[in-house]
């Protein structure tokens, strides 16, 4: 499944193509050029019902547990809509679906998939001892070595390349070259692993996955995971694409974490698996394959930790966001008992609004998953997507560091434990 974001992505393609075409007729005269057909065609999309109707479109179902309703919506449509949901705090507004010869199986798909989800949580009732785990020194011992100075050299090292757009024909470049980092930081532990790239039929580029086996649940799998290719979504200026907050910062606490959780020595119970995942900013490309290929091999992954921007505490010093929309209220409760045991960070629940990022691949295909980020959207770094979003006064590794002891600690906790979603 593909997505689109706020005003960006293919709304943005749409403006370019319409400001150059207007460029053209302006310079030309009476030429008259025309954009491509299928950015005028209505496209489907899922989003608010209001919203939809807001913009004069017609909903054309509506999924009745979550209230998510399907439509095809103009460019124009699709921007207004983006306008009201930015008014009303959330993200994009709307989440693109893929044009395909029968769109009602694939709605059929989306909504059953999301209402047996909300169900699930709903049907959630947090257990106090939840709340209140007992501190494992070992634990403990961990958090204190995760280093904000790490953390920093692998942003300074990732947001180095040009780009990490998936779309460019060298996209595999940074992809190899962080491997060979995270290889270099695992060649002294004495855990078992295994370092993959995975390949995709969506993108050219690759995801990569670092594989821990369980000593003793090997079959049960706790992913941990955030997006390593970025994009640069300005309308005119260079294509540069550093992406330092968004998102190196939450690749560079996952090597970190690893570089902890493998320096410990102490094989989990369960397999722990790392993920870089290919092409997020073009829709999920990466996680919506791999979570697709779980779900087809009936891989039993217990819980999905996604790390997506990590180092602008807007809020605040130590005040984090979890996202409550496409995440397991179980990971949620569990999250705020390890927070309170190990962290005490002030968590702040907020929503995106639809699936902004990879924990959405995962949770489609009914896998429990968290989404702690920076801070609540509003307070989110403005400088996303754009030449600016490097390292500078605003960027914090102390606080990024605490979404490397995030990771650390479901690590070695939920790796360790027969805890589940109920
Ligand atoms: N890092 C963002 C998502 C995000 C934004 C998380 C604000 C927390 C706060 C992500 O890389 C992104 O840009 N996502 C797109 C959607 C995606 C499906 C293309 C977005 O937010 O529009
Ligand atoms: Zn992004």
């Amino acid at each position: 499944m593909t997505q689109g974001r706020r005003s960006h992505q293919g709304i943005h393609a749409s403006i370019k193509a319409l400001v150059a075409g207007m460029l053209m007729i302006a310079g030309a005269r009476a030429v008259a050029i025309e954009a491509p057909r299928t950015e005028i065609n209505p496209k489907p999309v899922l989003a608010d019902s209001e919203l939809i109707e807001a913009v004069g479109a017609q909903v054309l179902a509506t999924e009745p547990v979550t209230g998510v309703a399907y439509a095809r919506l103009t460019t124009d449509q699709q921007l207004k809509l983006s306008h009201l949901a930015h008014e009303r705090g959330s993200c994009a507004g709307f989440e693109a679906l893929p044009e395909v010869s029968d769109n009602n199986l694939v709605i059929t798909d989306v909504f059953g998939q999301l209402a047996s989800q909300e169900l699930r949580n709903r049907r959630f009732r947090p257990m106090t001892s939840a709340q209140n785990l007992t501190a494992n020194p070992a634990i403990v011992s961990g958090l204190q070595q995760i280093s904000a100075d790490q953390i920093r050299s692998h942003v300074e090292f990732l947001s180095r390349f040009e780009s990490r757009d998936n779309r460019l024909p060298n996209a595999n470049e940074p992809i190899e070259a962080f491997k060979a980092r995270i290889e270099q930081i695992l060649s002294s532990t004495s855990l078992p692993y295994q370092v993959d790239l995975i390949s995709h039929s969506s993108t050219g580029q690759k995801s990569i996955r670092v594989h821990i086996p369980g000593s003793q649940r090997p079959n049960e799998i706790v992913a941990l995971g955030g997006h390593v290719d970025s994009i640069n979504q300005e309308w005119f200026g260079d294509r540069h694409a550093p992406g330092a907050d968004d998102n190196a910062s939450g690749s560079a606490c996952l090597l970190e974490a690893l570089r902890v959780f493998a320096a410990q020595g102490q094989q989990p119970q369960r397999t722990v698996e790392f993920f870089w995942y290919a092409g997020e900013e073009s829709g999920l490309l990466g996680s919506a394959e791999i979570a697709r290929e779980y779900r087809s091999q009936n891989k039993d992954v217990v819980g999905v930790l996604q790390l997506d921007m990590t180092s602008f505490p807007g809020a605040g010093a130590g005040k984090i966001a979890s996202m409550s929309d496409f995440t397991s209220a179980w990971m949620r409760s569990y999250f705020v008992g390890l927070n309170s045991t190990y962290l005490n960070a002030q968590i702040l629940d907020d929503r995106c609004g639809y699936g902004c990022s990879d924990h959405a691949s995962w949770h489609k295909q009914g896998y429990p998953a968290l989404m702690p980020s920076e801070a609540p959207f509003r307070q989110m770094n403005k400088k996303l997507h754009t030449t600016r979003d490097v390292i500078d006064q605003d960027t914090s590794f102390e606080h990024a560091a605490i979404f490397s002891k995030i990771a650390l600690a479901i690590a070695m906790d939920l790796g360790n434990s027969t805890a589940r979603q109920p």
